[in-house]
């Protein structure tokens, strides 16, 4: 399926989606996000795929919401539209294990749309920030509250009100993006890091990716109690058992998904 501001493909078992609008450094306009949201219910529904890497250009990951488009909305347009969050549905309701590969800009809802992946591969090239202050409003798109979460109140706090950038190296320190990598490697890496997710029982790296973010919902009691009843039920799985088998019998696992 061709997209116009994304080129999708599939390279084994890892889905691909590349943020391609330019002329605008990626900037989220309602059709781009229409399409991710395709995109990935495509991925989440296809069996063949079991890691997705969503990444954008070497200048942009995206800069952010599409200012022009917004300008001119009413407050009723932004209400009615439920502008970000009905467009944005498909990146939290994935099951399967999604990677930011973020070089350059990742700015206002592109910063968001990448703390909204499962993790961030950083290029030393990133540039992270909340900048809607500048332009009189707030994060819209969730940044305020997974921003926080991520680096904590200060950084938050400091980013949000005053609109600075955060480097590669701050955002590795802080916390916000797991690894970096030279901008030069991002791409090859990424995929080598997903294509890693990709061997794995895909069962176990969907309870996986669920334990983790019930940890942001809510306390370590109900979290420790959410995560003991996956694991047990993942003793259900074939892929426990071959994965058990295969350690024990000194092979690597073969994984199926069952
Ligand atoms: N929306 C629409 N168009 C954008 C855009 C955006 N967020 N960001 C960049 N563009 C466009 C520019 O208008 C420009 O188009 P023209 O050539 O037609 O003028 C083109 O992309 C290239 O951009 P620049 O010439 O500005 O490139 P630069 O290298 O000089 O600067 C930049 C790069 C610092 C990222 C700068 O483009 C910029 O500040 N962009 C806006 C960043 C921003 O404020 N993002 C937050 C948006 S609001 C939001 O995201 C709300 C939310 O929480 C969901």
């Amino acid at each position: 399926m061709a997209y116009a501001n994304l080129i999708v493909e599939t390279r084994d078992h890892v889905g691909l989606v590349k943020l391609n609008r330019p002329e605008a450094l990626n900037a989220l306009n309602q059709e781009l996000l229409g399409e991710l949201n395709e995109a990935l219910m495509k991925f989440d529904a296809d069996d063949r795929v079991r890691c997705i890497v969503v990444t954008g250009s070497e200048k942009a990951f995206a800069a952010g919401a599409d200012i022009k488009e917004m300008s001119e909305k009413t407050a009723v347009d932004m209400f009615r539209l439920d502008f970000f969050a009905d467009k944005s549905r498909g990146v939290e309701r994935t099951r399967k294990p999604i990677i930011a590969a973020v070089a350059g800009y990742a700015l206002g809802g592109g910063c968001e749309l990448a703390m909204m992946c499962d993790f961030i591969l950083a290029a030393d090239s990133a540039k992270f920030g909340q900048p809607e202050i500048n332009l009189g409003v707030i994060p819209g798109m969730g940044g305020t509250q997974r921003l926080t979460k991520a680096v904590g109140k200060a950084k938050a706090m400091e980013m949000c009100l005053t609109g600075r950038f955060m480097g590669a190296e701050e955002a590795e320190r802080a916390g916000l993006v797991s690894r970096i990598v030279p901008a030069a490697k991002l791409m090859e890496e990424a995929m080598a890091v997903a294509a890693k997710i990709a061997d794995k029982s895909p069962i176990a790296t969907m309870a996986a990716k669920e334990a983790v973010n019930r940890a942001f919902e809510t306390n370590l009691a109900e979290g420790v109690m959410f995560e003991r009843r996956l694991f047990h039920g993942l003793f259900a799985s074939e892929d426990q058992t071959e994965g058990m088998a295969a350690f024990v019998e000194k092979r690597a696992p073969q994984f199926r998904g069952r």
